[in-house]
């Protein structure tokens, strides 16, 4: 029970690594706002989760949505001890577009920003409102290998995920130089198996030599799950974490503790 009386919000939890978040720290004795844009799916995952989780619609996009939710956490629990900020896009959802350097729309470079960066701007400034009156807490914000590295045909995400490796930072100095108590910290994960990338690998008969082909690169040689992904959001998360603040913590199968070019 590393969070019993806390009060948790995971955004983009109707799947994927938000939903594991939220189910692991319900484990560990949270009460979980689940919140996303998918309502259907984001009920159902709720309902099975199961007492302690409650499901709310809030497009990250939209500052009316934040502070409708984070005024319901008030006045029912008088506080907010965690924020994930884990809800994003790549920007292929609908299908292929170009987003390399030279042609991905302008159109299509603020989708993605609004989504990946612009909602993790809006979570942070409205979580430390609430935060701060109540005695602290910890914000997690999912960035990605994509934010440390670059990703030529996926420029808007890894340059909305650079920001958010950034924006953690600015919040944790200028939260510690207010004497706020509140911590905040990236995770940058890479190949993690979600439905984002289920439209890659599709199930067909191909299905184990794309993933193969995705992961050939990882020296660990596989995908990695939402649950490892949950673990390191639930140490952050946690009173475990007090001393870490401004951190960035990666979870890539050791992608980034080398270089493809290294001699064998
Ligand atoms: P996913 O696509 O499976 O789930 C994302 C969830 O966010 C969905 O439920 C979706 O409805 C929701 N969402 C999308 N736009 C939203 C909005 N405007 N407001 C609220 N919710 C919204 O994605 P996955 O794989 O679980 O990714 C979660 C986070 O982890 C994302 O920020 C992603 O960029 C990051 N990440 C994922 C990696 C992976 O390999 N799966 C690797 C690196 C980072």
């Amino acid at each position: 029970m590393r969070l019993q009386n806390k009060i948790a919000l995971v955004t983009g939890a109707a799947r994927g690594i938000g939903e594991a978040i939220a189910r692991t720290f319900v484990l560990e004795g949270a009460v979980v706002y689940l919140t996303d844009i998918n309502d259907k799916l984001g009920l159902d995952v709720t309902n099975a989760i199961g007492d302690f989780a409650f499901y709310k619609r809030l497009d990250v996009r939209k500052e009316a949505d934040w502070i409708d939710v984070i005024s319901i956490i008030k006045s029912s629990h008088g506080k907010l001890d965690i924020l994930v900020n884990n809800a994003g896009i790549t920007g292929f959802e609908e299908g292929f577009v170009p987003h390399d350097p030279e042609n991905v729309t302008l159109e299509n470079w603020h989708e993605v920003h609004r989504t990946n960066l612009d909602g993790v701007f809006l979570g942070c400034k409205h979580a430390i409102g609430v935060m701060k009156s109540n005695g602290g807490g910890s914000i997690v914000n999912i960035s990605s290998r994509s934010g440390i590295v670059g990703i030529p045909m996926a420029a808007a995400y890894a340059s909305s995920k650079a920001a958010v490796r950034n924006h953690t930072k600015s919040v944790a100095l200028y939260c510690a130089a207010n004497n706020y108590n509140i911590r905040c910290n990236s995770i940058h994960p890479a190949a993690i198996l979600t439905p984002m990338w289920e439209q890659m690998i599709g199930d067909g008969p191909d299905r184990e030599a794309k993933m193969k082909e995705f992961v050939k690169e990882t020296p660990l040689g596989r995908f990695g799950t939402t649950g490892e992904v949950a673990k390191m959001a639930l140490y952050l998360a946690s009173d475990e974490s007090a001393y870490v603040t401004g951190s960035e913590f990666h979870i890539d199968g050791g992608i980034l503790a080398g270089s493809a070019v290294t001699p064998k």
